[in-house]
């Protein structure tokens, strides 16, 4: 379960409105993958469609799910000509089955690291089943448990690496997941690994803090 009136309201605000494909989503993509007309691609929590664009300029067969309904309608809209643009409203803890199996790709950029652990873990089963054998599961900006958050800010732990901030970047963002690299390879232990690095980012300004993330790419063995 997230925490869905957090990421409601924010996008009510007009806030985290990002418009620009993440620059790691697109070189990982370009370098793993298959890309070819048509290729089958499902989006964890795309918020407000940065990613879409991307998408779109390669042709993909491109479909999303998202908790937010204000961003929904307003994707919905925004696409309603394009039938290779398929965004639905919902959870993606609970089922993501409604999107059909033979995935080319699937990835998430800063989505499955707002859930706790059973929901990541519950997710993370189905989409197996939905990615064909041999495909791609692309993760970006998952949080490490090396961020200095987690010792500099305020929260209160919820569970296994998860916490609710008070103070710091992730106040009023709902419950945020952190990870260690044992945690990642234990998580996608049936996925042979073809990339993982640990982005370790020294921030000195505006706030100085080691805002460390994951970036990975994982792979469905052929059957
Ligand atoms: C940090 S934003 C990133 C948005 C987008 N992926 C991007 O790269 O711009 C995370 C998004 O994941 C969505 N999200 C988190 N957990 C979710 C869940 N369990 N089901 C659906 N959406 C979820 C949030 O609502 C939010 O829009």
């Amino acid at each position: 379960m997230v925490f869905k009136n957090e990421w409601e309201r924010i996008y009510r605000n007009n806030l985290q409105l990002s418009r620009w494909p993440w620059s790691s989503l697109v070189s990982l993509v370009n370098r793993h993958c298959d890309i070819r007309e048509g290729m089958k691609v499902l989006e964890l929590g795309c918020g407000a469609g940065a990613n879409i664009p991307f998408f779109v300029s390669l042709k993909s067969d491109y479909h999303a799910i998202e908790v937010s309904q204000t961003t929904v309608a307003s994707l919905k809209s925004e696409y309603r000509d394009n039938a290779s643009v398929d965004v639905k409203q919902g959870d993606f803890t609970d089922d993501i089955s409604i999107f059909g199996p033979n995935f080319d790709l699937i990835f998430d950029r800063g989505a499955l690291t707002l859930n706790s652990t059973e929901g990541i873990e519950r997710v993370l089963k189905q989409v197996y089943k939905t990615l064909k054998p041999g495909g791609i599961y692309i993760g970006v900006d998952w949080l490490s448990t090396s961020h200095s958050a987690r010792k500099q800010d305020k929260a209160e732990r919820i569970g296994d690496n998860t916490y609710i901030f008070s103070t710091g970047y992730f106040k009023d963002i709902g419950q945020v997941h952190f990870f260690a690299e044992n945690d990642l390879r234990e998580l996608f232990a049936e996925y042979e690994f073809i990339y993982l690095v640990e982005k370790l980012n020294d921030i000195k300004i505006p706030i100085p803090q080691q805002y460390n993330l994951w970036d990975f790419v994982v792979r469905k063995h052929a059957e």
